[in-house]
């Protein structure tokens, strides 16, 4: 008892001291600037807004939609302080546009964000800075400019391999449901690895493998170093690192691989007569290889390569899979965009015709449903920059140095002084030739912006807009009676309980 009262005294004394500690006189431009908002909370340290958003994501509460109503009361920039940290966020087009481009370089992703994801991404091109980021998005770019995914022969591979599996379903089970939640991720994991690292990881036809496990659950424990404050004394780290391990085993053996065959290329093109320089021949290498063949700079340093196609897989794999789910499902739920998609495939593709890039660039209703899929379920809902110096935004408000500033697609998406009375219905026409003209830059942000913008942009929309066109021309697919899927803005949007739906083949007369 006598040991607990010291204990509390001595705790309550440190939090007054605390919160009483002088404040720093302001600078110039503090002075100048706005104060953000902050959200109201009672206790020394923010105590209890802490704790009441920890325990609502603990009980299952929506976060994206949590934060929503906070900007509903609080306006567009907001300051979620916690333990006396403050934490922006900014959901106005201006403010995003000055974040991601105009002053770009003040908006680092920082030392705290590179800590959450250290173990897991290394110094990899997701959690790289300054020259380390240059270097690798320099070497990176130009193998998603090649003709690799153009073809989209890659693509339609992996496709008929989805369709196999279906079929398999269907033949076994005809009415039961399928969680295409799970099988997307499944096949965009084989479609990534290949184009990736030239091997599949046969995630379609192996079910989850020890690899994809211990990717969910290193994407998971992340997560959660994002919510929680002091996450290093609180987020277990053990079976984490055990799971990190497991991705290293699996990612150097196909390093290793690579690096063999790379030195077998070099010594034969050495024999060969010429003047012994190495070419790489462009759209037909994976990134891997495509980084060995820069070894003059970073020689075969596994760890960089391992950083790198982890970092790679990270930003390709889950994103594309949450928007073919969330497709999928919006179409269940909207009978006549489903009627309208089918009949621009059926006429500009056929029943049967496997298509091209050149082919699905002609489906202009699909893209229109695939953007209006990005805005309401963007799969990258919310991101994290910090500030390096103190910045004043478009609006007046002033951001401090060394801050986590960050934004919500998801919420600036559903801004109904940005996308109208109807921003939260879907609607695919308001992309269509008449509405398209209202939408402005920094409002559609699904892809991040400025010099960091995704750099598989392109690969994302072929692969979305090639699987669905194989999957409308072989299926119906259809809602299951009574299920609503629950969003988690963990890292990736998804659904907690799957996407499932009741799927059938069709003959090709219903075409
Ligand atoms: C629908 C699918 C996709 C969405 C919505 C998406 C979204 C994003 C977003 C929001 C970022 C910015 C992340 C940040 O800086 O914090 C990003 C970056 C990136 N994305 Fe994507 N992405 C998708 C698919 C892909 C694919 C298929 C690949 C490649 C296989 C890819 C590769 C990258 C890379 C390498 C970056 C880092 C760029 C940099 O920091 O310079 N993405 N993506």
């Amino acid at each position: 008892m006598h040991k607990n009262l010291i204990l509390g005294t001595t705790i309550a004394g440190a939090i007054i001291a605390y919160a009483l500690k002088p404040k720093k006189p302001k600078t110039e431009l503090e002075a100048k600037g706005v104060p953000i908002p902050t959200t109201p909370t009672y206790l020394p340290l923010q105590i209890d807004g802490v704790l009441h958003y920890i325990l609502s994501v603990l009980a299952g509460r929506d976060e994206l939609e949590f934060l929503r109503a906070i900007s509903t009361e609080m306006g567009n920039t907001i300051n979620l302080r916690g333990f006396n940290q403050d934490f922006i966020i900014v959901l106005d087009p201006s403010s995003i546009q000055h974040i991601l481009a105009k002053n770009q370089p003040n908006y680092e992703k920082g030392p705290e964000f590179q800590a959450i994801f250290h173990e897991f991404l290394g110094s990899g091109i997701f959690n790289a800075d300054g020259e380390a980021w240059k270097t690798q998005r320099q070497l990176a770019r130009p193998h998603f400019q090649t003709s690799e995914f153009r073809d989209a022969a890659l693509i339609n591979r992996h496709v008929d391999q989805l369709i196999k599996v279906i079929d398999n379903h269907i033949s076994k089970s005809p009415d039961a449901p399928l969680d295409v939640q799970e099988l997307f991720c499944r096949f965009t994991l084989d479609e990534a690895s290949e184009f990736l690292f030239g091997e599949t990881v046969n995630a379609l036809e192996l079910g989850n493998t020890e690899f994809s496990t211990a990717f969910n659950y290193a994407q998971s424990i992340t997560a959660w170093r994002f919510r929680v404050p002091l996450w290093r004394y609180v987020v277990p780290t053990k079976q984490f690192l055990r799971e990190i391990k497991k991705l290293d085993t699996f990612v150097y053996k196909i390093i290793d691989n690579a690096i063999a065959r790379q030195e077998k290329r070099v010594m034969e093109q050495e024999q060969q007569p010429g003047d012994g320089k190495h070419e790489m021949k462009e759209g037909y290498d994976t990134l891997l290889d495509h980084f060995l063949s820069q070894r003059s700079e970073h020689g075969f340093d596994r760890e960089y390569l391992r950083h790198m196609l982890l970092n790679f897989l990270l930003a390709g794999r889950d994103t594309t899979a949450s928007l073919l789910s969330w497709t999928t499902w919006k179409l269940t739920q909207y009978p006549d965009v489903l009627a309208k998609l089918k009949q621009e495939i059926a006429e500009v593709i056929g029943p049967d015709t496997v298509p091209g890039y050149d082919d699905i660039k002609k489906l202009k209703y699909q893209k229109q449903v695939i953007n209006e899929v990005l805005r309401l379920c963007p799969p990258v809902p919310f991101n994290m920059r910090q500030s390096v110096e103190e910045d004043l935004l478009p609006n007046g408000y002033y951001i401090p140095p060394g801050t986590p500033v960050s934004y919500s697609a998801y919420t600036t998406h559903r801004l109904p002084e940005l996308w109208g009375e109807d921003a939260l219905e879907f609607n695919p026409d308001r992309w269509g030739p008449e509405r398209v003209g209202s939408i402005k830059p920094f409002m559609f942000v699904p892809f991040h912006a400025g010099p960091r913008i995704c750099l598989g942009q392109n690969l994302a929309y072929t692969t979305a807009q090639v699987t669905l066109t194989r999957l409308l021309q072989r299926y119906d697919i259809q809602a299951k009676p009574g299920f609503e899927p629950q969003q988690v803005g963990d890292i990736v949007l998804f659904s907690r309980n799957g996407v499932e739906v009741l799927i059938r083949k069709k003959s090709i007369s219903k075409f």
